[in-house]
C-alpha cells in the first residue's frame, strides 16, 4: 500500500470482483480520524454518486422495449436517490472543512463505479447492478475504515450503503423480469 493511499483497494480489482459475481465543519479535538484522508475517501464516494446519477439518467432516457416505461421510472428514482447521496456526502465534506470535488475533469477516474451507456435494456440493468455492487464493496470498506474514529461519516455511509443494497436488489429483480419477458 502506498503511504498516501492507506485505504482501498485496487479499484480495478474491486470492479473485477463486482463483475465476476454479478449474480448474486464539525471537526473537534475528539475527532480521531485523519481528516485529509477522510475527505479524500468521501470525495471518491461523491464522484461515484455523480457517475451513478449520470448513468441512471442516460438509461432513463434511452430505455427501449416493452417494459421500457416502468424500467425508465425505476432508473429515474435511482438517479434522484444517487443525487441525494451526492448532496449529503458533499455536505459532510464541507463540515469537515474539505472541498467537495465536482470537477467534471477526472470524474470518471475518481469514481469507483463506471459509466457504461449499455446497448439494450438488459445491458443497462446489468451495468447498473455492477455499479451498485462496486459501490457496496467500496462503501463497506470506507465504513470499516471510519469505524469509531469518525462515527458521523460512518453513519452517513451506512445509510447510503443500505440504499445501495436496495438498489442492487431492485436491479436484480428487474433483470429477472426483463429476462423472463425476453426483452
Ligand atoms: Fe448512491
Ligand atoms: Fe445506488
Amino acid at each position: 500500500m502506498q503511504p498516501n493511499q492507506p485505504f482501498l483497494a485496487d479499484i480495478q480489482e474491486l470492479r473485477r470482483r463486482a463483475r465476476e459475481h454479478i449474480e448474486r465543519g464539525a471537526v473537534t479535538d475528539s475527532y480521531q480520524s485523519d481528516v485529509e484522508n477522510v475527505v479524500k475517501l468521501l470525495n471518491a464516494a461523491l464522484a461515484t454518486e455523480i457517475v451513478c446519477v449520470l448513468r441512471y439518467k442516460r438509461h432513463q432516457f434511452t430505455a427501449r422495449g416493452l417494459s421500457a416505461d416502468s424500467v425508465a421510472q425505476e432508473f429515474a428514482e435511482h438517479a434522484a436517490e444517487e443525487q441525494s447521496h451526492a448532496d449529503r456526502i458533499a455536505e459532510r465534506i464541507t463540515q469537515l472543512g474539505g472541498e467537495p470535488d465536482f470537477n467534471p475533469e477526472g470524474l470518471a477516474t475518481r469514481s469507483h463505479s463506471e459509466y457504461v451507456a449499455g446497448k439494450n435494456l438488459t445491458d443497462m440493468i446489468k451495468e447498473d447492478l455492477v455499479a451498485e455492487r462496486v459501490a457496496i464493496e467500496s462503501y463497506s470498506e470506507m465504513i470499516r475504515y471510519f469505524a469509531n474514529n469518525d462515527p458521523t461519516s460512518r453513519r452517513l455511509m451506512e445509510d447510503v450503503l443500505a440504499k445501495e443494497k436496495e438498489h442492487a436488489e431492485d436491479m436484480l429483480t428487474l433483470l429477472d423480469k426483463v429476462g423472463k419477458q425476453g426483452l
